[in-house]
């Protein structure tokens, strides 16, 4: 048994997801997972940096780099705690961190996750790997998603192409073909969750619309979602990713001309935008997909997930649970799986997914 711990805080800012994994080459099994919470007012600073509101703020941003490291660090020892495993049974962390910026398309191009990997190293005692992105952007890549290279290792099969959809804060699609020979694909398709958390909070004051039910009760404006759909991103040519600082609530307001819509119905429409513009874009990408496995936090949205299966023709349809993976813990796995390659030296990025011009070893070591 080869133990790592995957440390993963995405977009929704939910929570962060802690599971300790045993890796072999192709096969993963999760011994133990939690969700650990991030406490509000640590969240209103991140969404203060993420949000830039007040200018950038360099004490804001060193202050909050350190307190996420203490709270993985923290969220790391509850897991071990809960679990019947020791901190010297763990090879090592691999921690995302949390995305404060991603500009890929910028001039000088940059990533920046935050969550102090010393301290998660100090108060664990494990040795720990973080800062994945910044090498495959170094590599002229977007630096994401890196996710993909992992859907392959553990969900490809022989007798089928399948496509896996990451829904979280935004949604990104892996494209998995049957040949060895052909090379894994993939992007960011656009939001995942994030519209749909950020209109219900501001709504309902719930942090999300559980099971889809509010959307379901609204109905489609046809007028609001042509007009979503006609955002340039969903056109911009592949390889493509995005975060939190282009879709936002913000980005729903500028397409809000007609202020009368009922909010449930501009639920129900921002549910359509999510569905919508995943299977299009595995419909012009990756038109040969038989089997689509769905996996982040949306595979709870029963209804999103109803629109998925009917906007997907007659393709197989399903989520990671089928093949032993809870959907909720496959992007922490797959960093548990990154700080395996990274300590044994294996490439992990995907140059047709990233753009990056070769592949390159992710992550910077900590050594405990
Ligand atoms: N029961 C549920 N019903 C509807 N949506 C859900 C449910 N459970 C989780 N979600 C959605 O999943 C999101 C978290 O997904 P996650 O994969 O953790 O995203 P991220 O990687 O961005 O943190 C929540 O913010 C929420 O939108
Ligand atoms: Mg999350």
């Amino acid at each position: 048994m080869t133990l790592y711990i995957g440390l993963m805080s995405g977009t929704s800012l939910d929570a962060i997801d802690a599971s300790i994994v045993d890796i072999t080459e192709h096969r993963v099994s999760i011994k133990h997972a939690i969700d650990y919470p991030i406490p509000s007012e640590l969240k209103q600073q991140l969404l203060t940096l993420i949000n830039n509101k007040g200018g950038d703020n360099i004490e804001l941003l060193g202050e909050v780099d350190a307190k996420m490291g203490e709270l993985f660090a923290q969220a790391v020892n509850q897991l071990i705690t809960e679990s019947v495993y020791s901190a010297d049974d763990i090879s090592a962390i691999g921690s995302h961190g949390q995305t404060i910026r991603h500009r890929p398309d910028n001039k000088t191009p940059f990533t920046l996750q935050i969550g102090d990997a010393s301290r998660i190293c100090e108060l664990t005692g494990i040795t720990t790997v973080s800062d994945f992105r910044r090498r495959d952007i170094a590599a002229g890549g977007q630096g994401a998603p890196l996710v993909p290279a992992f859907h392959r290792a553990v969900l490809a099969s022989n007798n089928e192409n399948r496509c896996i959809v990451n829904i979280g804060g935004m949604a990104n699609i892996s494209y998995l073909p049957k040949d060895p020979k052909e090379q894994t694909a993939g992007f960011d398709t656009g939001p995942g969750n994030v519209l749909l958390d950020s209109w219900c909070h501001t709504h309902t004051n719930e942090n999300y619309d559980k099971g889809g039910n509010w959307a379901k009760s609204g109905s489609l404006s046809e007028a609001l979602f042509n007009e979503m759909l006609s955002d340039s991103y969903f056109s911009q040519a592949i390889p493509k990713s995005t975060g939190r600082e282009y879709f936002n609530f913000d980005w729903i307001k500028q397409y809000l001309n007609d202020t009368s819509i009922d909010s449930k119905d501009v639920q129900r429409t921002l549910t359509e935008l999510t569905a919508k513009t995943i299977i299009d874009a595995i419909d012009q990408y990756f038109p040969e997909t038989q089997q689509i496995i769905i996996c982040g936090g949306g595979a709870y949205n029963d209804y999103l997930n109803e629109r998925l299966a009917e906007l997907s023709g007659n393709r197989v349809i399903q989520n990671t649970s089928h093949y032993g993976i809870d959907p909720n813990w496959v992007e922490a796995a797959a960093f548990a799986w990154l700080a395996h390659c990274c300590i044994n030296k294996i490439p992990a990025n995907e140059p047709l997914v990233t753009g990056a011009h070769s592949r390159v070893v992710l992550g910077a070591i900590y050594p405990k």
